[in-house]
């Protein structure tokens, strides 16, 4: 599977912001048909984003598009028509608000009957968001309701927020006064259900885009959590998210060493052994393998 280490967001009424992110280097990006795009705006934004997946030069990037929640009058005409007219130009479709696996099962479905009837090769990806209380109650069924489908999970900060009470006004921002990382519960419950399932995880977007600091905090603090990608919402923050979830050099020759030591503590017949200071067994070769695979190298 392609990395997801950025996913950009662009607002699918903008043709100019679109062909601006064309020409960018990030791994997907998504032509939004909710929240960054009016009530009013979305029929034309259906034929923009048409038109904008059919002859824009993608430059070989994933390309994804978001429908409206399938609670909403608009999700069965952002679905079909996108679909049925560009869906052979997209890798992917973003499901937001998520509540139940049902939902998620509903638009598999009709994807599978669109691709049948369409003749398309290759399948469509579904990705969900996770940004709501019960959402995050139900996220374990909804990992596993469509095989070979779904994708990944991708936390939604902003509407989360404000399902469960808290009181932040900064999409995906940090809280004052508070001791730690906000969102450390949504997230890791998202990767653990992910995981399970074989899916990625993402972190959403951070919407002070003013503020490169905070923005690298967010992303570094998702990678360690375990993320494999951050959403973006301006293109000034696509090539720090891209760098931080890119292996780095002396992580991925670090994991080499250690696999490679071992190996020899085992011809010897050893479990555990000495690696550069530290204690290495059966656990850190997983964690080393992790490294090796991210970074393309056959563990
Ligand atoms: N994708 C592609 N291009 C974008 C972009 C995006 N998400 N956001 C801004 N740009 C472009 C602008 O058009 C401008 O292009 P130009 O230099 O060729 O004129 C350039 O990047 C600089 O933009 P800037 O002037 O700093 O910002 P702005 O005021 O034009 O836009 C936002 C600010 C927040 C309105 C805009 O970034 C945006 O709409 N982001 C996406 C919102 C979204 O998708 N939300 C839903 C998901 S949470
Ligand atoms: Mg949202």
């Amino acid at each position: 599977m392609k990395a997801r280490r950025c996913e950009l967001s662009v607002p699918g009424s903008n043709m100019k912001m679109m062909s601006k992110a064309a020409g960018l280097s990030v791994d997907e990006v998504l032509l939004d048909l909710e929240d960054s795009v009016a009530p009013e705006g979305r029929p034309e934004a259906r034929r923009t984003i048409i038109q904008a997946a059919r002859e824009l030069d993608w430059q070989g990037k994933r390309l994804a598009w978001r429908i409206n929640p399938v609670s909403s009058p608009y999700f069965y005409q952002d679905l079909i028509e996108v679909a049925e007219a560009a869906g052979d130009k997209l890798g992917a479709v973003i499901v937001p608000k998520v509540n139940r696996p049902e939902e998620v099962y509903t638009v598999a479905a009709l994807l599978s009957a669109i691709e049948t009837a369409q003749g398309f090769e290759q399948l469509i990806a579904l990705e969900v968001q996770i940004e709501s209380a019960e959402g995050m109650f139900n996220v374990e069924k909804i990992a596993a309701v469509a095989p070979g489908r779904l994708e990944a999970l991708i936390f939604g900060p902003g509407d989360y927020a404000a399902s469960i009470g808290a009181p932040g006004l900064t999409i995906g921002g940090k809280a004052q006064g508070y001791p730690g990382h906000l969102w450390h519960y949504a997230l890791s419950r998202i990767i653990v259900a992910a995981r399970a399932n074989g899916l990625e995880a993402i972190d959403g977007p951070y919407a002070a885009f003013k503020d490169p600091a905070g923005l690298e905090e967010t992303a570094l603090q998702a990678k360690l959590l375990g993320c494999d990608g951050k959403w973006a919402i301006h293109p000034s923050q696509v090539e720090p998210i891209q760098q931080i979830f890119s292996p780095v050099p002396e992580e991925v020759e670090r994991a080499q060493r250690l696999v490679e030591a071992y190996k020899a503590s085992l011809a010897e017949r050893k479990g555990a052994a000495r690696f550069e200071g530290e204690m290495i067994d059966a656990a850190s070769v997983k964690m080393a393998e992790r490294t090796l695979r991210r970074a393309g190298i056959k563990a």
